[in-house]
């Protein structure tokens, strides 16, 4: 990549965009950075999706069939779920100490459904995240894009309860 290059815009002001592009940075946005910055996304979104990828291949100037074809063949990474609501529970450090744990036995045991999994009726996809930039709200939740701090399991349950 030339210094002349453009990177394309942060895709929104959703803070973990910005730690996504941290870890491009760290790694002067070389194309050998790719597999690290999908972990660093998912770690942030709990999954990747198509605004991820094209983001993280106009960043690293890659083509965006390279990005989705690494995403798809290393079975670590989650692509967008086909649930019609995602929740994304934080299980990093912070979130961890404060309950994250028990908010995904929560889940498992009101809706029969672990991390990475998808209800029966497509209607709520569950996903693991390693820190959701909102640590001082630990425990975090994302809920379809909107974020959720300070959750107990009853609040979370009463949530999800309600989407249709
Ligand atoms: S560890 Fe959960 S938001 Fe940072």
């Amino acid at each position: 990549m030339t210094l002349l290059q453009s990177r394309p815009p942060l895709p929104s002001d959703d803070k973990r965009w910005k730690l996504v592009n941290a870890t491009m940075r760290r790694n002067g946005y070389a194309g050998h950075a790719l597999i690290e910055t999908l972990h660093s996304v998912q770690d942030a979104f709990g999954f990747l999706d198509e605004t991820a990828m094209r983001f993280v291949a106009g960043s690293l100037d890659l083509s965006l069939s390279k990005v989705f074809g690494v995403a798809t063949f290393y079975h670590l990474f989650m692509l967008k779920p086909k649930g019609r609501h995602a929740c994304v529970v934080c299980t990093g450090t912070a979130c961890y100490i404060k309950g994250a744990g028990g908010l995904v036995d929560a889940i498992q045991e009101r809706f029969a459904v672990g991390p990475g999994e998808t209800t029966e009726d497509n209607r709520l996809s569950v996903l693991i995240a390693r820190c959701v930039g909102a640590c001082g709200l630990a425990p975090a939740v994302v809920l379809d894009g909107a974020m959720q701090g300070k959750q107990t399991a009853q609040q979370l349950m009463t949530r999800l309860e309600r989407l249709d």
